[in-house]
């Protein structure tokens, strides 16, 4: 019986400690993909290849366990396509402040799978797109969409 008990905690363990290691790969492959997408001189601190760590990157926190929790790019003058299905990468963002750059692309639909997100800026990011569906970012307690143009009805 107790043995049982142990290996099933060992395997418990086991399975535990593999996913940690491919969040760290996709969360490096989010910083690749959005340097590839977007441009503007503010990306360029984003040495990707250089071996510094995406928690020290401009603008980007990570939690004392390495994850990705904050994304601040207010004000960088960047443009191009935002990757899409960010929180797949990046599953404990928390706060993501995209404020006053040039995006499009499909990810204004990936962003309502952030169950996690607390804030949310999308102000004056010459967005035109449909109004997102809120209901499933749970946890969201400030969004501001302000200055673009959505089209559709609040949900
Ligand atoms: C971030 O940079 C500091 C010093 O600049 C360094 O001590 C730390 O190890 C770096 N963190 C990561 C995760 O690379
Ligand atoms: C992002 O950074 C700007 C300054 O560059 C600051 O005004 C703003 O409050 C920050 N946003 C968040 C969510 O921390
Ligand atoms: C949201 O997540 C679900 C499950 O992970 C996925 O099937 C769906 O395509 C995602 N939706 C968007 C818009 O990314």
């Amino acid at each position: 019986m107790e043995l049982n008990t142990y290996s099933f905690l060992f395997l418990f363990l086991i399975f535990l400690s593999y996913p940690s290691q491919d969040i760290g790969t996709d969360q490096s492959q989010f910083f690749t993909l959005m340097k590839s997408s977007l441009s503007g001189n503010a990306l360029s601190d984003w040495d990707i290849l250089g071996g510094k760590s995406y928690c020290n990157f401009t603008g980007i926190s990570c939690n004392d366990r390495g994850h990705v929790e904050k994304i601040n790019m207010s004000g960088w003058s960047v443009s191009g396509n935002f990757p899409a299905d960010i929180c797949s990468y990046l599953p404990e963002l928390r706060v993501l402040d995209l404020s006053q750059n040039q995006l499009g692309g499909n990810f204004i639909n990936s962003i309502a799978n952030c169950s996690f997100s607390e804030e949310l800026n999308m102000k004056r990011i010459h967005l035109r797109a449909k109004l997102l569906d809120f209901s499933k970012m749970k946890s969201l307690r400030a969004l501001d969409i302000s200055y673009n143009l959505f089209i559709g009805d609040f949900c």
